[in-house]
């Protein structure tokens, strides 16, 4: 499986509802929302009015990640704004498990965050409860950095993990992520991968979408025979 969520954060904030839609229709399934609050990293994006406003430009599922301390405080309110997906940093609060589980329960997806230089090893007891885990290819707070090659390293042992305890999380991949890069990502077990810059950046965002999907499918070998992507593998 491929996902592509291109992130929000390098759009033109002027004209987000035609990018946003643009980018769904060329086969961008997710759309990535990165809250930062000052705190937890050292920038400030934006919150849930923003991610309601766009909520009905598009159908993509919204992925929205929360850069925010004790992210506990405002699950209501992003679920209310339009979340699909509310991920949550394991560095961020005291009590991760309960956070996921609220999330769980509120029916919405949760996920779990890591920075860099957190190992796998602190989600253990977590897995169970995370429906998608996110390793930080960059340190979190800005788009536009080059991705940190030792992170591809603990998505393949986060995805080895996944498979020795059947686990069912999707792994996702956030920072840095290229045209140059997406298929080393891909086959070390990446299943949703974050694009800001390279989307949004790229001459042809529609175009940037297509050939990401399938530098990642060709990666784990699931183009068709003409090369080209098959509808089954762009999941939902
Ligand atoms: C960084 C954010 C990323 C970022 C990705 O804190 O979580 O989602 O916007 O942007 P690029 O793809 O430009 O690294
Ligand atoms: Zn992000």
């Amino acid at each position: 499986m491929a996902i592509l969520s291109p992130s929000l954060l390098a759009a033109d904030f002027s004209h987000l509802g035609p990018s946003v839609k643009k980018i769904y229709e060329a086969g961008a399934s997710y759309l990535h929302l990165d809250v930062m609050d000052g705190i937890f990293v050292p920038n400030i994006s934006f919150g849930p009015c923003v991610i309601k406003a766009i909520r009905p430009c598009t159908n993509a599922v919204f992925d929205v990640h929360l850069m925010i301390d004790r992210p506990e405080r405002y699950i209501d309110e992003f679920i209310e704004s339009g979340a699909d997906v509310l991920t949550i940093h394991y560095e961020a609060t005291a009590s991760p498990a309960d956070v996921l589980t609220l999330i769980r329960q509120k029916g919405i997806k949760a996920c779990i965050a890591i920075k860099p230089n957190t190992p796998i090893d602190v989600l253990d007891t977590i897995l169970p409860l995370a429906d998608m885990v996110l390793i930080m290819t960059v340190e979190p707070g800005f788009g536009g950095q080059k991705l940190l090659p030792e992170t591809v390293d603990k998505i393949a042992a986060l995805d080895a993990r996944r498979k020795a305890f059947g686990y069912s999380f999707l792994i996702e991949a956030d920072g840095g992520i290229t045209m140059q890069n997406i298929h080393t990502l891909s086959a070390a077990g990446v299943d949703v991968f974050v694009a800001g810059s390279a989307v949004f950046g790229a001459q042809h965002p529609e175009a940037a979408v297509q050939n990401m999907l399938k530098a990642a499918l060709n990666a784990k070998g699931r183009l068709n025979a003409k090369g080209c992507l098959n509808k089954s593998d762009l999941a939902e």
